[in-house]
């Protein structure tokens, strides 16, 4: 259940007409229901429910201080991979020892901020990596817990851009590096093992992925112990995909991904960490935007929203697809259209959809694009000069903005004319 649907002939976010935050706000925004996150959320842990398990949200998917919130108070850990997304955690009142620390380029100064912090893992990628953290550690007189985030190089993810599990990726330790890796770990005085990592991939629509996955860390961590390393958690990352609302594969349910999970590792004796991102924003949140023109095209119609691909990047990027709906229900005679669904940047790129049947619309009207909360806000720039645009979290009959609209002086304000242009 989505939480944006049709009541009184027009899109509320749980009990707020969209309507009245358009108004509120402005346009474009993303709008986000509290709802639907805590659903989300509850959903996924409950699937694991019985297991010593820690869901650490992916922040990455939506960071917003208030979403980490909203999260932290159900019992929600992270995984965070800047010091960036460390500091909006811990400042969301996430306990450091349910963090987890992933990517393939920690920085010593992010290092310092998370020992500092006495964060729960670091999802270490390289030898080089390891290394330094243990240099780090050791200058700070303590020990830095360590997984690595091991490769193991199947085929999962709905694009390549968003697959990571395959060697040819950069991510992780090379699957035939592995046991090597471990046993130069365990001389490192900064270090402690405590784990075995992996992630393979975006908006897996199937199960066999995580499952072949999951069967070989399941060996790899047999080895381990027999070499005497102490593994005691398996984070097997994010990944499980949503529902778009295209044709394409349903993804399995959270409960039958738990159950796999459960069935699989039953022997394994690790506690298990998730990393879910998309699972848990992507459709508590949408885009709601205004249309400002309809163009009649040589050969097809426009749809021009004040969105762009600057506030939405996924459907460039990805060619991804998000469901459109117009907030006021269309009636049962209202005409049909065909759109490309562009917004107003100057970039052939900046399309959202092409070719879409829709219910006709006109200029002024408003549209809302699905499943906008995760990988929505966070990939959003300023592109053209268009000032990001403002986040706002419904939780019932009220709403609050969480993320302001800048304006274009503030934009302006962090820039410097050099001496000689002055
Ligand atoms: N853990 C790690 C180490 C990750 O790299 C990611 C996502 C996740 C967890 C969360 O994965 P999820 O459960 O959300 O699939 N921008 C792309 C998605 C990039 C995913 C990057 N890593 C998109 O808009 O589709």
């Amino acid at each position: 259940m989505r939480h944006f649907d049709y009541k009184d002939g027009e899109i509320y976010a749980e009990n707020v007409p969209l309507r009245t935050i358009a108004k509120a706000v402005g346009t474009p925004v993303y709008v986000y229901s509290t709802a639907t996150f805590e659903r989300h959320y509850s959903v996924f842990a409950e699937s694991f429910k019985g297991i010593e398990a820690l869901v650490a949200y992916s922040v990455k998917a939506n960071s917003n201080i208030a979403v980490l919130a909203t999260l932290a108070k159900l019992g929600a850990g992270a995984d965070v991979v800047s010091g960036g997304e460390l500091a909006r955690a811990l400042m969301a009142g996430i306990p450091a020892h349910k963090i987890v620390f992933s990517g393939v380029g920690k920085t010593r100064a992010e290092m310092r901020d998370a020992l500092r912090a006495g964060i729960r893992v670091f999802n270490v990628e390289s030898e080089p990596e390891l290394n330094v953290l243990n240099d780090v550690a050791l200058e700070m007189g303590t020990k830095a817990p360590i997984a690595f985030r091991v490769n193991p190089d199947v085929t999962a993810g709905g694009h390549d851009k968003i697959s990571t599990g395959k060697k040819e990726n950069k991510f992780g330790i090379a699957w035939s590096s592995a046991e090597a890796a471990y046993a130069h770990a365990a001389t490192l005085p900064g270090i402690e093992i405590v784990g075995v990592d992996v992630h393979i991939g975006s908006q897996i629509d199937d199960l066999a992925p995580f499952e072949a996955a999951i069967a070989k860390v399941g060996g790899l961590i047999s080895r381990l112990r027999q070499a005497g390393h102490t593994i005691k958690s398996f984070d097997i990352g994010g990944g499980l995909g949503i529902p778009y609302g295209d044709n394409n594969k349903t993804p399995p349910p959270p409960s039958e991904y738990g159950q796999m999970v459960k069935n699989l590792t039953r022997d394994m004796d690790v506690e298990m960490i998730f990393e879910p991102g998309r699972m848990i924003a992507g459709n508590s949140g949408v885009l709601l935007s205004e249309v400002l023109y309809v163009k009649k095209g040589e050969d097809r119609d426009f749809l021009i929203l004040d969105a762009a691909m600057n506030d939405l990047i996924r459907p460039a990027l990805y060619d991804a697809y998000h469901d459109i709906e117009p907030v006021l229900a269309p009636g049962s005679d209202a005409a049909e259209a065909t759109y490309d669904v562009v917004g107003p940047i100057c970039e052939s790129g900046d399309t959202f959809t092409k070719g879409r049947d829709m219910p006709a619309l006109k200029s002024g009207e408003l549209v809302i694009m699905h499943s906008a909360g995760a990988y929505g806000a966070v990939q959003a720039s300023q592109y053209n000069t268009r000032p990001l645009i403002p986040e706002v979290l419904v939780k019932g009959d009220k709403f609050e903005i969480i993320r302001e609209r800048p304006t274009v002086a503030e934009i302006l304000k962090s820039e410097r004319l050099p001496d000689w242009l002055k």
